[in-house]
């Protein structure tokens, strides 16, 4: 791969977003690769995934701007739409997805991020939608997914404005869930990774489908989204594994305190 790097340190896969020289900027190659590294990933074993940008100054600094420039009218079209079938594809992800955002996050950027089910920052972050000061709108999920994360005010005088966020104000208002120096953004994000890959496999799935479901449609439909998924975690290894552990610790708090769930 030329502009993405994939590496897998036990259960937790790495993305790393590499083109330096536009600040890891989204054109229509970097999209096409990046595609590719999802689908590649092995759902056997990696049970949760980090996307974060190369270098210590950008996450992804939007979509390729020069690359926009001439574009038509179809040509636009067909570009939100491949960025948007891939962060569909990213929001969908069978297992969980942190973004580990490590500067710009603009456009495209930001927007990547939000596809992602967990964001979390660096001190350094920078967080902004600026798409009307180039004359288009945000194009890879901005005006959807923005919206429905820090509200429609807020995302709306964001876009309109197109003024950037630091990290404390994306904290503020819940557009990240934590912030760290730049250095510790990393070992925070595979701390957080290991946690969630420790957890019973099938069961963090279905509560990634539950969520994601369930948010689309009635309170009554997304109880029903919930039933079935939760109906569906019993007879697995982590449901009779998770459960006998905790009744045998109650039995004797000496006993295996902590169940290495198997892949499932
Ligand atoms: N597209 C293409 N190239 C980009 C880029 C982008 N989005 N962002 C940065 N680059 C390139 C610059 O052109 C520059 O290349 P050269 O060295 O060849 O000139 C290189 O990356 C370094 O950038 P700067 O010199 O500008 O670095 P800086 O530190 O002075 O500024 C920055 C950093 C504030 C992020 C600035 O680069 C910037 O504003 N970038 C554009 C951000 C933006 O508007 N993103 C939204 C794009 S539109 C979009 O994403 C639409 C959508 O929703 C799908």
């Amino acid at each position: 791969m030329g502009f993405i790097d994939y590496e897998v340190e036990g259960a937790v896969g790495i993305i790393t977003i590499n083109r330096p020289k536009a600040l890891n900027a989204l054109n229509a190659d970097v999209l096409t690769e990046l595609e590719q590294t999802f689908d590649a990933v092995d759902l056997k074993t990696v049970r949760c995934l980090i996307l974060t940008g190369a270098g210590d100054k950008s996450f992804v600094a939007g979509a390729d701007i020069g690359a926009m420039s001439t574009m038509s009218k179809e040509e636009g079209k067909a570009f939100g739409k491949k960025g948007n079938d891939i962060f569909l594809k990213i929001e969908k992800f069978p297992i969980p997805v942190i973004a580990a955002i490590n500067g710009f996050a603009l456009g495209g950027g930001c927007e990547i991020s939000m596809s992602c089910d967990i964001r979390i920052c660096s001190d350094t972050a920078m967080f902004g939608q600026p798409e009307v000061g180039l004359g288009i709108t945000p194009g890879f999920g901005g005006t959807q997914r923005l919206a429905r994360l820090v509200g429609a005010g807020m995302a709306k005088q964001l876009i309109y404005t197109a003024r950037n966020i630091k990290a404390d104000e994306a904290f503020r208002i819940g557009l990240v869930n934590a912030v760290y120096p730049l250095e510790e953004l990393m070992p925070a994000a595979k701390k957080m990774a290991a946690t969630i890959a420790g957890n019973a496999p099938f069961a963090v799935r279905a509560c990634k489908k539950a969520i994601n479901e369930g948010l689309q449609v009635s309170i009554d439909e997304g109880a029903a989204i919930e039933e079935d998924l939760f109906g569906a975690c019993f007879e697995t290894y982590g449901q009779r594994e998770g459960m006998a552990n905790f009744l045998r610790k109650k039995d004797d708090p000496k006993k295996v305190k902590k169940v290495a769930f198997l892949d499932e």
